[in-house]
């Protein structure tokens, strides 16, 4: 055994390129064709890998990072934590960390969303909001035991627990597990691009609305829940609902007596523009679902909020066991709420909203001249959320095949252009830290457009 591999020195990067492709199973990732990608440090917006190989963020980490990598003052808050204590059971005890955060965050929520659950991550936060609709029509003060279904949407992603994976629509991801899930009704996904034949944009809204109203009618005595991506539905490929259509799904989840959970793991946070996702059409979900971006991006912490009419609904004596029996060794670790409360004091100092004003339109300039393209199809956005969507026939929008692997041909020419991007399918997503400059933003798309021409 060489000294590195008795863990006493630092392994070469041969060493770590050899045990990467052969010690670590990374997700969504095919690990036959897996070529060893290691980044060892991050500044601000830019990743840097072992060779010292310099790379524009240009997916913000998976969608989560905001104020950019190593933020001093999120490091600070972690250090501070870090010597108090790095853990905190939340079973039956609590931390003033984590207190601070449920009330800070219960405060900015919308309207209603008084209680906060912690978890671990985007899944658990649905899930956690999957479980605790169920539980509440079983045990309020009228029961209505009969609601037991959950309404989802066609290319929904949730998340890939089983709970999460049940409620997920899309297919390639989804199929496989199909005997291990739920039955959920599907209501069609409310995609402005791909519309239905004979279905206008200006249509689209009120289209889907009235599928989704007949769905609820005949099936309203039996739902428990309708789980929606507020605006967009990310990991289909940033596919945009109708102006109007959560507003609408609102006013029909009330109407029909159906509770609403608004899972903003990748649109929360301040992505879109607003705080949260619904804001941007004044709705109050039943549940909200936060992960992602909680912590600026930097350690594993959910949230799922709801209102005092779901809470009430769980208090009783001990030997009720109303309790909501579901819990994580690591919910709302004081870690990740130190974290979380430091990226919110940021959102305050930097005006990191405000201050995003114009790099939504720059990006919105920058889609908009690759619209032009023969093979760019569609060209979506939502806040700091960008999707260039490649197609062999734009007046069709016949796709092209997946396994031209179109999308990735993309971000391999980006990577030559210093830019790190992750696709999804054919379709390119451009989704930077919230703190991106101007010219690190021009930098990503002209990386993109040029891949586009390089590569298609
Ligand atoms: C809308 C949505 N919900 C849930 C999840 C799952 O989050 P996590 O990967 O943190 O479990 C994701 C992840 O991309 C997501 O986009």
């Amino acid at each position: 055994m060489s000294i590195s591999q008795a863990g006493s020195a630092a392994p070469s990067h041969e060493e770590l390129r050899r045990w990467d492709r052969e010690r670590v199973w990374h997700p969504f990732t095919q690990m036959a064709e897996y070529e060893p990608f290691i980044i060892e440090r991050a500044e601000g917006c830019t990743l840097i890998d072992i060779d010292g190989r310099r790379l524009l963020d240009g997916v913000s980490s998976l969608w989560c990072n905001l104020h950019g990598h190593c933020r001093p003052e999120i490091d600070e808050a972690i250090k501070t934590q870090l010597e108090k204590t790095a853990h905190v059971t939340a079973l039956g005890q609590s931390n003033p960390t984590t207190i601070q955060l449920a009330q800070r965050l219960t405060t900015l929520a919308p309207d209603g969303l008084t209680r906060a659950y912690f978890s671990d991550d985007g899944s658990t936060a649905v899930e956690v909001a999957l479980k605790m609709a169920f539980q509440y029509w079983q045990q309020r003060s009228d029961p209505r035991p009969r609601k037991q279904k959950y309404v989802a949407f066609a290319n929904a992603y949730h998340g890939d627990t089983l709970g999460s994976v049940s409620v997920g629509g899309v297919a390639r991801f989804h199929a496989m597990f199909h005997p291990l899930l739920f039955e959920v009704l599907r209501a069609p996904s409310p995609d402005t691009y791909r519309r239905p034949p004979g279905v206008s944009r200006e249509q689209a809204c009120e289209y889907y609305l009235a599928q989704l109203e007949t769905l609820l009618a005949d099936n309203a005595d039996e739902i428990a829940a309708l789980v929606i991506e507020p605006l967009l539905q990310a990991a289909a490929g940033m596919v945009r609902h109708p102006e109007g259509f959560l507003r609408g799904v609102r006013e029909l989840t009330k109407r029909y007596d159906v509770l609403l959970i608004a899972d903003e793991v990748a649109v929360g946070c301040g992505r879109t523009g607003t705080m949260f996702a619904c804001e941007q059409e004044q709705v109050s979900p039943d549940f909200l679902c936060l992960a992602k971006g909680l912590t600026g991006g930097y350690l594993p912490l959910a949230a799922t909020l709801t209102t005092d009419e779901v809470w009430n609904a769980f208090l009783g004596t001990y030997a009720e066991s109303k309790s909501f029996f579901h819990g994580h060794t690591y919910c709302g670790n004081p870690l990740g709420a130190a974290a979380a409360l430091a990226s919110l004091r940021i959102f305050e100092q930097d005006r990191t909203l405000e201050q995003m004003q114009p790099k939504i339109a720059r990006l919105s300039a920058h889609l908009a001249r690759m619209a032009e393209h023969p093979h760019v199809g569609d060209v979506r956005q939502c806040g700091l959320i960008g999707a260039v969507e490649l197609v062999r026939d734009k007046a069709t929008a016949e796709p092209f095949p997946w396994d031209e692997k179109r999308g990735m041909r993309v971000c391999d020419y980006a990577l030559t252009q210093g830019v790190w991007l992750r696709p999804l399918g054919n379709v390119l997503v451009i989704l930077p830290p919230l703190a991106i400059q101007l010219e690190e933003l021009d930098q990503i798309c002209h990386a993109v457009e040029q891949g586009i021409a390089a590569t298609i």
